[in-house]
């Protein structure tokens, strides 16, 4: 008998540190400070990120999973998968809803859970295979900005990107994205993914600078990041938290500001950063989409959209599409 559970990992041991090293290079040196959101992740900022999922004030993860419970069986019936890939895993807990369609057509055969944390992917999938009796689990430990190559082909495949992430990436970083996905991609796959609605300026806003501060929080944890992993000396008491919503790029922008001139060494970069008072650091993009931008960028890349499905106060949107 073969392996239920299998685990590539496409990232080398300094992978982390060197990708780290050059994104902080790259981000603070220019004369806009900017640093790629995925440096939040550590323990604590997954950890902060999931009380984010749980505060009333942040509702994509709750209209996701509304969605997923109310369609998983018409995602199941119509993709006719017996794969399904979901990139950027995580915990993969509404990762169940999905599989547990999939079994009820009896189809289900194979998991693949794709991220960029080992250990996270391998507890999850570790619960996965006791939990459905008979699933293969071929885990890709990777970063889908360069590894979405290796995921695994064969059977009918379901490919997931949930949880509104594609909105952390401009309309350059989305093309790229979706023209690898769709790369990866044979006759008969279906794409499903996740994304965050335009909505009323008050409630966005009030998603991502929520009255308890734990976005906040997690904000700053990129500072700690630092600190703790280029032995930096950021003070994260002198930084502000900043959430607000662009008009005109249609993302919520996510920033930190000095609240003092101040000068930062970030010593294993042999660094030292100035921060004037007032100054801004973009720490995170979140995209909020329409219908028809969504089937625009879709198409550009060679997809069409077949479904479309809101929560009934149409905040969150969830699509599927095919090959063209
Ligand atoms: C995990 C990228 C989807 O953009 O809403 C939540 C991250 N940042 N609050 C999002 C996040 C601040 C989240 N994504």
């Amino acid at each position: 008998m073969t392996n239920a559970l299998t685990v590539d990992v496409h990232l080398d041991p300094d992978w982390f540190e060197r990708t780290l090293r050059a994104d902080v290079l790259e981000g603070l040196t220019g004369s806009f400070k900017e640093l790629p959101p995925k440096w939040f992740y550590d323990d604590r900022g997954s950890a902060l990120f999931d009380q984010i999922t749980r505060l009333d004030e942040y509702y994509p993860t709750e209209a996701e999973r509304t969605i997923l419970r109310a369609r998983a069986d018409e995602i199941a019936i119509t993709s006719g998968a017996d794969t399904l890939v979901e990139l950027g895993s995580g915990t993969a807990d509404k990762t169940r809803v999905l599989l547990d369609a999939m079994a009820r057509i009896g189809r289900l055969d194979r998991y693949v859970p794709f991220d960029v944390s080992e250990g996270i992917l391998r507890s999850s999938s570790l619960e996965l295979i006791t939990e459905y009796p008979g699933l293969r689990v071929e885990g890709v430990v990777g970063d889908f900005e360069h590894h979405l190559d290796q995921v695994p082909g064969g059977g009918r495949r379901v490919i997931a990107l949930l949880g509104g992430t594609i909105g952390n990436f401009g309309p350059v970083g989305r093309k790229a994205l979706l023209t690898d996905v769709v790369s990866g991609m044979q006759r008969g796959d279906t794409f499903l993914l996740g994304t965050d609605l335009v909505k009323d300026t008050g409630r966005l806003v009030a998603a991502y600078d929520d009255s308890q501060g734990v976005t906040a929080e997690f904000n700053k944890n990129v500072l700690h990041v630092l600190n703790r992993r280029l032995n930096a000396d950021f003070e994260p008491d002198r930084f502000e938290h900043v959430a607000r919503f662009d008009d005109t790029d249609e993302w919520m922008d996510l920033r930190l500001r000095s609240l003092e001139d101040q000068t930062v060494r970030i010593a294993d970069l042999d660094l030292d950063v100035h921060f004037a008072r007032g100054e801004e650091m973009r720490t995170e993009i979140s995209a909020k989409f329409r219908r028809d931008g969504v089937a625009k960028e879709l198409a550009a890349v060679g997809l069409e959209l077949e479904r479309w499905w809101t929560d009934p106060a149409g905040d969150y949107a969830l699509s599927l599409s095919s090959l063209r």
